[in-house]
């Protein structure tokens, strides 16, 4: 089983957008996920709610999500299990988010002015459990998208190697159960990965 918190205190990063991707990505490899929405925002209920009256199925659950139901988010043996949290921008119940989690993943643009939110945001993650940036939204062959990933690597980083490019698709998909993953599928493999380490190191300790 893997946990995963998905969460910037910038809002508008694509945390909503990569929560239901990655659960969608975990179903159409055949596991099982649920999506816990932690953000006042309540983006994730509302892409759910708007699904079901559009008659599509998601393939997962979308739970509405509070401190309790943070702190039990529990243990399931099966390795493909996924509690995914869409994190709130700020306050105990984002600190809680990243609590509830195995592994924090932080969604940012590929603006270098959203950087700085992005590091306070992994600085804070880290300080309790293993995180990494996730370029999102990208523009590859602007200027903007290798300054940020030259800031990146320059600052010695964690991120994932797949980074997610603008897409229309992607950006019209609230309330519709996302038929085509792109690059969230080698995301998801990257975190299977991650999720395998950090089950071995568990076994280990
Ligand atoms: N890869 C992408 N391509 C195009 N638009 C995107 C992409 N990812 C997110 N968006 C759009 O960016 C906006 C913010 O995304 P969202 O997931 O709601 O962010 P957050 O949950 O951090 O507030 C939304 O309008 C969303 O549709
Ligand atoms: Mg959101």
């Amino acid at each position: 089983m893997m946990k995963l918190a998905v969460a910037n205190i910038k809002g508008g990063v694509g945390k909503t957008t990569s929560s239901m991707y990655v659960a969608q990505a975990v179903v159409d490899r055949g596991g099982v996920a649920t999506v816990y929405d932690a953000d006042p925002q309540s983006s994730a209920s509302l892409w759910a709610d708007a699904a079901r009256d559009n008659g599509e199925e998601l393939g997962f659950k979308v739970l509405p999500a509070n401190l309790s139901t943070l702190s039990r988010l529990g243990r399931d043996e099966r390795p493909d299990v996924w509690r995914i949290v869409d994190a709130p921008p700020q306050g105990k119940l984002l600190q809680a988010a990243i609590e509830s989690a195995d592994f924090v993943l932080v969604p940012t643009s590929d603006s270098p002015m959203d950087l700085q939110q992005a590091w306070a945001m992994l600085d804070e993650a880290r300080a309790s459990r293993p995180a990494a940036v996730l370029v999102v939204r990208a523009e590859p062959y602007t200027s903007a998208y290798r300054q940020t990933l030259d800031a990146l690597a320059e600052a010695g980083t964690p991120r994932f190697d797949t980074v997610i490019p603008k897409r229309q698709s992607i950006k019209k998909a609230l309330g519709s159960r996302p038929r085509r993953l792109y690059e969230y599928r080698d995301l998801l493999t990257e975190l299977q990965a991650i999720a395998k380490d950090l089950n071995g190191a568990k076994v280990v300790r």
